[in-house]
């Protein structure tokens, strides 16, 4: 069975055959139909989210249940499903308060590549493969908790489906249960990737008034205004602040998300708000970075700073009411999807992610 495995960092991902042993009591065996290649895979290729290897990547995806452990009850084979990297645990303090995005036992899972037992799925000549958040959807087959296996409706196909594992959940939940946009909003969202575009979609949905859209590449700025945008700003070109200030009567944003995981644009998205607005960090950024805001700007523009993990969301309720979602058509899926690769093409769909050459790459198996 092949699976993308990451052996070292900043080494290209290689296409291998691993071993992939039976699902445990509560966890479901799944047949991977699409994998989405999302920013954070590379972060994680790049060491900036500190993960251990070898590492099958992959956390955006959707399949086919093939068999289920002893005690699984909510999938059963034959399923459709879409696996979401945040697998709550249920027990834990956060989960207790519903707050399933912030599950501390997911989270030591992710961060030890395992599963919750603390072992392994995969394997290499013997030695242990470790499980980007539980999920590793770059592999033909993937092993993983009951709780990341999301049963969904059989008619949307599941390349489509995949996406909403991860950048449709992120970005529109960062709108819709992070900032709670408002109708006839100002919004700014600063870079416009496969995760940033669902931002705008998002405020689109909330009915935001102005969408104003800023990255760095013209490319992706046409992207935006197909998702909703109503202004573009390339940060190459102009002063992103007073453009935004230009954009909403010198008064600044009422939201702003960052979307790309750097201190500096953190930053900017604070900056470009008015008195009282909120700033929804969304982008990943490596944990020894530090942002730099105006101390006095804190008590005298009372503005809001916070951040969002995986759209601060409930993926068993959220992720099929984002497949409702597209099926009314409020939701654009077909238009993220820009090129589909085979699993071996891997590290072509990282470059052409960084060339912005899309704004989704899906492998498809
Ligand atoms: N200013 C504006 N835009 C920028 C800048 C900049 N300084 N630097 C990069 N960008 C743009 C890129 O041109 C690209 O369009 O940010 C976008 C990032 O998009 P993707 O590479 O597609 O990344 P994505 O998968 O959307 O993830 C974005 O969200 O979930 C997190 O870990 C993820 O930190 C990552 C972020
Ligand atoms: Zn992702
Ligand atoms: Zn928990």
């Amino acid at each position: 069975m092949k699976a993308a495995v990451l052996l070292d960092y900043e080494q290209p991902v290689q296409t291998l055959d691993v071993e992939l042993m039976d699902p445990k009591p509560g966890e479901v065996l799944v047949k991977m139909a699409a994998a989405g290649v999302c920013h954070s895979d590379l972060h994680v290729i790049k060491a900036d989210l500190p993960l251990p290897v070898p590492l099958v990547l992959g956390h955006e995806g959707a399949g086919i249940v093939e068999a289920v452990g002893d005690g699984v009850t909510r999938v059963k084979p034959g399923d459709h499903v879409v696996l979401s990297w945040v697998p709550e645990c249920g027990e834990c303090y956060f989960c207790q308060i519903s707050r399933y995005d912030m599950c501390d036992s997911a989270a030591a899972s992710a961060l030890m590549g395992a599963q919750r037992d603390g072992t392994t799925r995969f394997q290499l000549a013997g030695e242990e493969v470790y499980q980007f958040s539980m999920t590793g959807t770059f592999a033909e087959y993937t092993v993983v908790p009951e709780a990341s296996a999301i049963p969904i409706r059989k008619d949307v196909p599941l390349e489509l489906a995949a996406l909403v594992g991860c950048s449709v959940m992120t970005g529109v939940g960062a709108v819709i249960n992070t900032a709670k946009v408002r109708p006839g909003s100002s919004v700014v969202v600063i870079g416009t990737g496969g995760v940033g575009l669902n931002v705008i979609q998002g405020a689109k949905l909330s009915g935001a008034e102005k969408i104003i859209a800023v990255d760095t590449m013209d490319r992706k700025l046409e992207m935006a205004r197909t998702f909703g945008a109503t202004h573009t700003i390339n940060a190459r070109e102009k002063d992103v602040i007073m453009t935004v200030l230009d954009y909403t009567d010198q008064l600044g944003a009422e939201y702003a998300f960052e979307v790309i995981g750097r201190p500096e644009t953190i930053a900017q998205a604070y900056n470009c708000l008015r008195k009282t607005g909120t700033a929804v960090v969304v982008g990943i950024a490596s944990p020894n970075e530090e942002v730099c805001i105006n101390a006095f700007s804190i008590p005298s523009q009372a503005k809001t700073l916070t951040g969002t993990w995986y759209g601060q969301g409930n993926p068993r309720i959220d992720l099929p009411k984002l497949l409702d979602l597209y099926k009314a058509g409020k939701l654009k899926l077909d238009e993220l999807m820009t090129r589909t690769y085979d699993l071996s093409q891997v590290n072509e769909a990282f470059q052409d992610m960084l060339d912005g050459q899309v704004a989704r790459g899906i492998i498809k198996f």
